[in-house]
């Protein structure tokens, strides 16, 4: 069974055929999905999706790159939400992204500390979105002592070094359909290294699909290709990584198994 930690199934990509395609996932052994907030409106759309079906779950959170229209008042709202629903099982994604130049790293910065405050206020771990920032995000997550909130570095994309510095601290590391990419080189190094007790399974779909179906709309679907990837890596049985991720999944969002399908 799988466990699909980080989707955004409200994206437009899956306007056509969102429907059909859900419906699909469990026939194909994805029996839980967390889908993930990026933005205040995409917040909303999760939180939609985890009222229509059962096993869909839901992050908010405000990503970086969309800090920019946060306020107060949005913070708030996120909270009272996330702390009256019992199927939001996370903060996220937040975090730092200095591949855009926008907004301004300081913008950046203290929503990504705002919003790490309010995770451990309301008790829940964190999905955190690093990207070219790996410093500044350490950084602040060490400062806020992050490891006692606790939660997941998704789509990992540093270095073995910065993996310790993460799995010291009990995070976990998300890993999707780059790791089947042939120049990813730096991130196959990083799975073959880590525990796999701390390894959980996503797409960030529509993007980010492996290979075969590099650049094609990724979904849940694909996971399969990841798991053998890792497998491979890891010299062990596929049905070894998928046991295992599914365990994490629940562990990270300290979720009961029982709750889905
Ligand atoms: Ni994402």
């Amino acid at each position: 069974m799988i466990f699909d930690t980080h989707a955004h199934y409200d994206d437009e990509a899956f306007d056509p055929d969102r429907e059909e395609l859900l419906a699909s996932l469990a026939g194909a052994g994805i029996r839980a999905v967390a889908n993930v907030g990026a933005s205040l409106e995409s917040c909303r759309t999760t939180i939609e999706l985890t009222k229509r079906y059962p096993w869909m779950y839901g992050v908010l959170g405000v990503h970086p790159s969309e800090t920019g229209e946060l306020t107060d008042e949005g913070l708030s709202w996120i909270g009272k939400e996330a702390e009256n629903r019992e199927k939001i099982v996370a903060i996220g994604e937040i975090g730092l992204d200095y591949y855009w130049e926008e907004p301004d790293h300081e913008i950046q910065k203290k929503w990504f500390i705002r919003q790490l405050e309010l995770a451990r206020e309301l008790r829940l771990p964190v999905v955190i979105h690093s990207r070219d920032a790996a410093k500044d995000t350490l950084d602040i997550m060490k400062e806020q002592k992050a490891g006692e909130i606790g939660g997941v570095i998704h789509c990992f994309s540093y270095s073995r070094e910065m993996a310790r510095e993460y799995l010291n601290m009990g995070f976990y590391l998300g890993i999707g359909g780059v790791v089947t990419f042939k120049n990813a080189k730096k991130l196959k190094e990083v799975v073959e290294y880590m525990p796999l007790d701390r390894l959980v399974l996503e797409t960030d779909c529509p993007y980010l699909s492996p290979v075969p179906n590099r650049g094609k709309r990724n979904s849940s679907l694909n996971i399969p290709f990841v798991i053998a990837e890792i497998a491979q890596i890891k010299g062990i049985p596929s049905k070894a990584v998928e046991e295992a991720a599914w365990e994490n999944a629940f562990k990270l969002y300290r979720m009961k198994p029982e709750v889905t399908g």
